[in-house]
């Protein structure tokens, strides 16, 4: 690294002598400057131009099903399937918890948030709880030995450290402690808004930011994840994100629709709200006859409107993302290096955000402003290398399945007490289905240890429940 390298920092003039040598030092770990510069003055150039290149249309129904109206027989084919993978020791789970949650505002980890459940349980622990069910049922479904589902969680620079230290702080929730790999994403640094600087968090140091939900590509490889899978004799990866208070995690049903149908990627949405709803939507591009992901600020207001011709309750798109992917092992080890190797399939996109940082004059400041640019890669970017024949879409219940912490208490969606209402009423449903007592305005907390997913909960027939129970 030379002085030359100063150039491209904001507020570099402004250091003395000696900051400027910490400064370079610390440079000379990053990849190309020059090379970096570049790639967000090309993010910055995607982010302008239209996407109107797609011709977007639904995905074909052999790539499609639906547990809202899929019979009986095959929704216990899949679940069936998924569950002897499972007691076969087949399956991981691949959790990305890399974010760093600006938005809800706490300074832990989102999976270590207690969104106020009677039980006072985190994130954490509810998926912990539904992995430890899920290995009791496969091994009694079978009368196997309980097998292991290995959890590999991505973490990142700043959540890393808390989040480790919470598993050990909690026991691991009842899990092996060798069942649970923690492994960092990769980092990239901030840039300001034109692109052509990057900032400092301080006078020696770049201000970095984790580098997306795409990064998980990069890290299952620089971690040498891959390798663990097939040394683990691992086939089917179920990858979801921790900010889903109702995510059904090693979920059967999902993981059997994959393996049964013989797809290499298959995601789970929840369908649409309504036309207006901001959520990204699965869809195919017919102009290459392949998956891809439309965010809604892309879709035209006639197409988001548009409505089945022969059922005008259903919007034409309406298989909204969720984020939850299945994976085959074999996909992820021919494709990863590919995908990880060129701009091409995983290219960098901006996010403008408020960055503390040092500015043009020299002082620190907490902007309340976007002050800069975040660079992100994005994990659907890569569906379409994906042959249509290998990518399923499975849509499920949204109240059953997806409910996600992104914003402080206050705001309209998606906050703590949404979370903590959808986890509530579905455990409720659950205990009335199965003939218990509560009356109604009432909620009662069931836990992933006493029931996956509504089974085996005969015993409360006939019971009287009070609010904030549990079970
Ligand atoms: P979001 O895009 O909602 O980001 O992440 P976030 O960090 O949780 O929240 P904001 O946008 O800062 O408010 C969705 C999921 O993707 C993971 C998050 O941990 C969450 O599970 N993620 C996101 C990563 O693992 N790494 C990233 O770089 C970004």
């Amino acid at each position: 690294m030379t002085t030359d390298s100063l150039s491209f920092i904001q507020g570099s003039e402004t250091l003395t002598t000696s900051e400027q040598a910490s400064l370079l030092e610390n440079l000379s770990k990053i990849e190309d400057a020059n090379v970096l510069v570049q790639n967000v003055s090309k993010a910055i150039s995607l982010s302008a131009s239209a996407s109107s290149a797609r011709e977007l249309t639904q995905l074909p129904t052999s790539s499609c099903a639906s547990t809202l109206d899929a019979d009986v027989e095959s929704k216990a084919h899949w679940r069936n399937t998924g569950l002897k993978a499972i007691a076969d020791n087949q399956v991981a789970v691949l959790l990305m918890a890399g974010g760093q949650g600006t938005r809800l505002g706490s300074s832990d980890p989102k999976g270590c948030y207690n969104v106020g459940l009677p039980s006072s349980k985190c994130l954490f622990e509810v998926q912990s709880e539904k992995i430890l069910k899920i290995q009791q049922l496969a091994a009694k479904e079978f009368n196997t030995e309980i097998p292991t589902l290995p959890w590999y969680i991505m973490t990142s620079e700043p959540t890393r450290k808390a989040t480790e230290s919470y598993f050990i702080k909690n026991n691991w929730f009842g899990l092996k402690s060798n069942q649970v790999t923690f492994f960092n994403q990769g980092t990239l640094p901030c840039f300001n808004l034109d692109g052509s600087k990057m900032l400092l968090s301080s006078k020696t140091e770049l201000s970095n930011a984790p580098d997306g939900n795409g990064g998980l590509y990069k890290a299952i490889q620089a971690n040498g994840i891959l390798d663990d899978l097939k040394a683990k004799g691992i086939k089917h990866i179920h990858m979801y994100c921790v900010d889903n208070a109702l995510v059904k995690v090693a979920d059967p049903t999902f993981l059997g629709f994959a393996i049964d149908k013989k797809f290499d990627v298959a995601t789970k949405v929840v369908r649409k709200r309504d036309a207006k709803e901001s959520v990204g939507l699965i869809v195919l591009d017919s102009k290459i006859n392949k998956p891809c992901v439309i965010e809604y600020s892309e879709i035209s207001e006639e197409l988001a409107n548009k409505t089945e011709p022969e059922d005008a309750n259903k919007l034409f798109l309406r298989a909204a993302n969720i984020v939850n992917h299945y994976y085959s092992v074999d996909l992820l080890s021919e494709m990863v290096p590919k995908w990880i190797s060129s701009q091409e399939y995983l290219p960098f996109h901006i996010a403008k955000k408020k960055i503390p940082s040092i500015n043009d004059q020299g002082e620190f400041v907490k902007p309340t402003e976007p002050n800069g640019i975040k660079l992100e890669q994005f994990i659907f970017d890569v569906f379409p290398s994906i042959e249509l024949n290998k990518f399923g879409c499975l849509e499920v219940e949204r109240t059953e399945e997806f409910s996600p912490l992104k914003n402080a208490d206050g705001a309209k969606n998606d906050t703590p007490t949404t979370c903590r209402q959808d986890y509530l009423a579905l455990g409720t449903k659950w205990v009335k289905e199965n003939g218990g007592i509560i009356e109604d305005g009432s909620f009662v907390e069931v836990s992933g240890l006493t029931s996956y997913n509504g089974e085996g909960l005969e015993f409360v027939k006939g019971k009287k429940f009070n609010n904030g129970d549990k079970l």
